[in-house]
């Protein structure tokens, strides 16, 4: 007889990285003011949420959604437990987050060089070079840098990418210095075998525990991908609030995975997070509305409808 294989090992807690400040609304066309941008923050830390990406020192003429990071950084409320990192292209980007008094930014790469030069006007290598002054910088300051590699499933403007060529650039941010690595399936066509055999040869060069999965779900396939990854031992994720966002360079792709929908299954797996889903389903409603829109998490939906019946 055919036996079931072993339940592989989940881990008992996992570390959400919210995205919906940045990534969330970096793509929105209509102005977002900073108040909104601040107010979403703050509703976000009352839900329980400890990794809070808040904006980009990107160049406002590429993302002009972003143009009011020093506002946002000078918005951000005190905390010791909060971390809020910020987007760091550049040297001229670190400088200006470190002056906002950031004490966590990321830098970000490609595993594609087609979406390299979309995204950030240079081919990986010279990212890389570009990188390394903002490393030095962040280690004088105490500053905490994470790397971002997009395209890690496929790219909008070469398809496939071999998970080889995503392990060296993994390999190379994890070298310069960069505590976690998250990996990004920017246009969200990835499936649960390729994100597995992806993140099985990354972790060849970097240690599972400094890997984060960052899955758009352009093609409805997140939760799954981020459930084949958790099995293999990943304890990162990153999502974006009611589900808002999209890259500007990355085009027809839809946001990150929703944050209610990965809680609601985290809680059911029984692996804790620390967010309470109630608050953070009114902070997706904060938002949703402030763009005009229904929340693009079915598990806000239904717990949504759920409350208008029982009323
Ligand atoms: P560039 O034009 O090559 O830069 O852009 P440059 O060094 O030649 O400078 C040109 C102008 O930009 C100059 O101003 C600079 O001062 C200014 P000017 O003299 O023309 O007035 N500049 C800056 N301004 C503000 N902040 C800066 C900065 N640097 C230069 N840091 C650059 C290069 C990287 C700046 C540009 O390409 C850029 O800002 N790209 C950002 C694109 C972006 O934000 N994309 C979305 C985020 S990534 C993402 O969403 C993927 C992710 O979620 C993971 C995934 O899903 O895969 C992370
Ligand atoms: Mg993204």
């Amino acid at each position: 007889m055919v036996m079931v294989s072993e339940k592989p090992i989940l881990p008992s807690h996992v570390k959400i990285v919210e995205m919906g400040p940045r990534d969330g609304l970096q793509n929105e066309k209509q102005p977002v003011s900073t108040e909104i941008k601040l107010e979403l923050i703050k509703r976000l830390m009352n839900a329980g949420e400890k990794h809070i990406e808040a904006t980009a020192f990107v160049s406002p003429k590429w993302v002009p959604q972003m143009a009011d990071h020093h506002e946002i950084m000078k918005g951000l409320p005190d905390s010791d437990e909060v971390m809020f990192p910020v987007l760091t292209p550049n040297l001229k980007g670190f400088e200006g987050a470190l002056a906002g008094g950031a004490k966590e930014v990321a830098v970000f790469a490609a595993a594609s060089e087609s979406f390299s030069q979309k995204n950030i006007n240079c081919s990986i290598a010279e990212s890389i070079e570009r990188f390394k002054p903002v490393m030095e910088a962040a280690k004088e300051n105490g500053v905490l840098v994470r790397g971002y590699v997009s395209c890690v499933l496929g790219c909008p403007f070469e398809g496939d990418i071999a998970p080889e060529k995503v392990a060296e650039v993994a390999k190379d941010l994890y070298d310069l210095g960069c505590y976690e690595i998250s990996l990004g399936d920017t246009i969200g066509t990835g499936t649960p075998a390729k994100a597995q055999a992806m993140i099985k040869e990354v972790a060849k060069h970097v240690p599972i525990n400094h890997l984060a999965c960052h899955f758009h779900d352009t093609y409805g396939q997140a939760l799954a991908n981020l459930y084949a990854c958790l099995e293999l031992g990943v304890s990162t994720i990153d999502s974006s609030v009611a589900g808002i966002g999209g890259c500007p360079y990355a085009p027809g792709a839809t946001g990150n995975v929703a944050t209610e929908d990965v809680v609601y299954m985290l809680n059911g797996l029984g692996i804790e997070t620390g967010i309470d889903l109630d608050k953070l389903v009114d902070a997706g409603v904060f938002i949703s509305d402030a763009l005009g829109r229904k929340p693009v998490s079915n598990a806000a939906n239904a717990i949504l409808s759920k409350r208008k019946n029982s009323k």
